[in-house]
């Protein structure tokens, strides 16, 4: 992307309010209608298959021997091979010759499309749609099964947070979705059958969002799908609530500090991943059929325009668009078990509250400015709220239905140092007080997932409405402080990094609102 058009759509969210607001109360775009990029849309589907959850499958039916035979055949095809399993996860990332424990599949070049998958910004969603559905057909013509349909694992069910047995049993070469690269911290040892910590699962927060992007990078977690940006970006800090919780806390529970799911150049090596992005993509349609203003990107956003690549059942190369991919079953072919796939009607027409809130955010206060290093306790930081800031912020907390603006936390140039471990995040937490992400004070999660130690990024967390709970029930706001709590078992996370071992950096904290 060019500086320059990122700084354009730095200065378009006035602009793209308005187009919304035409286009929303004018004519809907047919879903078939031409003029995005050059892009290779699939034919309407004559079969509609139905993604179902893993659990639902018995670990001796057809359907695992099935996926079983489907991924070994793939496993056993050269990378150079787009129909291969290490050429399909090299699109989403390509191992550094060091720094990470998943070998490099080539020492060529890369080949087309390796390394570009979408993190941090609108794209997110859209892209990794795409890229499961040419995966699963993939997948399904290796599988010898006509009937062939990704499943997903549906994490927040509580049955549900140990890795699905069929991917740890037989714990062995002879089954094509074991892999020993898995987080094996004792208390998360996801092999071992131990359960994802509760907190990490839950998609409450994401489907409470309604619009679903936004062109401010600071306000992404307002959001469902993350930043509106106008091109592709590897890697960027706008995650939408989604892309955080449950998506980035997951991969960093199964990956551990030093297994693959954890890093994305290695992260689709492991056959888990591809049932958990099953899992978000549904989540997806799930969120959707909430209505109440939801609803997707609508022209001329760059998110419908945009054409990525990537390969069918042949090695033939398609393009695909985030307008050709928007309903699963009348311009794809699936569906999940339980979700309509059909949005409410209302909800492309209703119009998104809270989409972007009236004017800029103003500072309200900054904190270690030192820097800070999170490691396997809890980290404290208060900032006190003086002078113009406390009017600023009384006002706001006091304000009512669209009137509320978000108070925006940011961990500014934040790194992560070591793979692994997510933070909850909470609010004026009493001393003694055992966090609980259930609880009062906790205002989310920062959950990261980045492919380089070296990358900053500046991590953006709306903590509104935990304050404004608050100073509901008369607590003062006079001085914010922040705690941030590894989420799983204190001792595996302690274990985990050691004593000397932070997990995250950034240089500041500040406070907007
Ligand atoms: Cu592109 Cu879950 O990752």
């Amino acid at each position: 992307m060019t500086r320059q058009r990122l700084f354009l759509s730095l200065l378009l969210p006035a602009f793209a309010l308005v187009a919304t607001a035409f286009l929303v109360t004018g004519c809907q775009p047919s879903e078939k209608e031409g003029g995005y990029g050059e892009s290779t849309s699939p034919e309407p589907a004559t079969t509609v298959y139905v993604r179902k959850d893993i659990n639902s499958y018995a670990p001796d039916s057809e359907f695992i021997k099935h996926l079983r035979t489907g991924v070994a055949a793939m496993q056993s095809r050269p990378v150079t091979d787009p129909t291969s399993w290490g050429y399909q996860a090299n699109i989403h990332g390509v191992a550094a010759a060091t720094g990470n424990n998943c070998q490099p599949n080539s020492s060529g070049q890369p080949l087309t499309s390796w390394a570009t998958c979408q993190h941090g910004s609108w794209f997110f969603l859209a892209w990794h749609r795409m890229y499961l559905y040419y995966f699963e057909r993939i997948l399904r013509d290796a599988s010898g099964d006509p009937d062939f349909a990704l499943p997903f694992w549906d994490y927040e069910n509580q049955a549900q947070w140990p890795l699905p047995v069929v991917f740890r049993e037989p714990a062995d070469a002879s089954n094509p979705l074991y892999v020993a690269e898995r987080n094996t911290t004792p208390g998360e040892n996801m092999n071992a059958g131990d359960p994802l910590p509760g907190s990490d699962t839950s998609a409450t927060l994401a489907l409470s969002r309604i619009p679903f992007s936004t062109p401010t990078q600071s306000l992404a977690s307002t959001t469902f799908g993350g930043w509106a940006v106008p091109a592709p970006i590897h890697f960027a800090g706008g995650y939408g609530q989604l892309e955080r919780l449950p998506h980035n806390a997951i991969h960093n529970d199964v990956g551990g500090p030093d297994g693959w799911m954890s890093d994305p150049d290695c992260a689709a090596r492991d056959a888990i991943f591809w049932l958990h992005h099953a899992n978000i993509d549904r989540l997806w349609q799930v969120w959707l059929n909430q209505d109440a203003g939801r609803h997707n990107p609508t022209p001329p956003a760059e998110f419908l325009s945009q054409p990525f690549t990537f390969f069918d059942v042949g090695g033939s190369e398609v393009t695909l668009t985030g307008a050709d991919i928007l309903n699963t079953v009348t311009q794809l072919d699936y569906r999940y078990e339980g979700v309509p796939a059909e949005a409410p009607a209302a909800a492309a027409a209703a119009p998104a509250a809270g989409e972007t809130p009236a004017g800029a955010l103003t500072m309200l206060a900054t904190g270690a400015e030192e820097g800070i290093e999170l490691g396997s306790g809890r980290t404290d930081v208060s900032l006190a709220i003086k002078g113009e800031a406390k009017t600023t912020l009384t006002q706001s907390l006091a304000a009512e239905g669209a009137e509320q603006r978000p108070v925006i936390l940011t961990l500014e140039g934040l790194t992560q140092l070591r793979r692994g471990v997510n933070y909850e995040v909470y609010v004026n937490l009493p001393a003694g007080t055992e966090p609980d992400p259930k609880g009062p004070h906790y205002a989310g999660t920062v959950a990261v997932f980045l492919h380089d130690p070296e990358h900053a990024i500046d991590y953006s967390l709306d903590i509104g409405a935990t304050l404004r709970a608050l100073a509901a029930e008369g607590e003062s706001t006079d001085e914010i402080k922040v705690s941030f709590v590894p989420s799983g078992p204190r001792g595996a996370v302690a274990e985990k990094l050691g004593e000397a071992q932070p997990s995250l950096r950034f240089k500041r904290l500040k406070i907007e609102g």
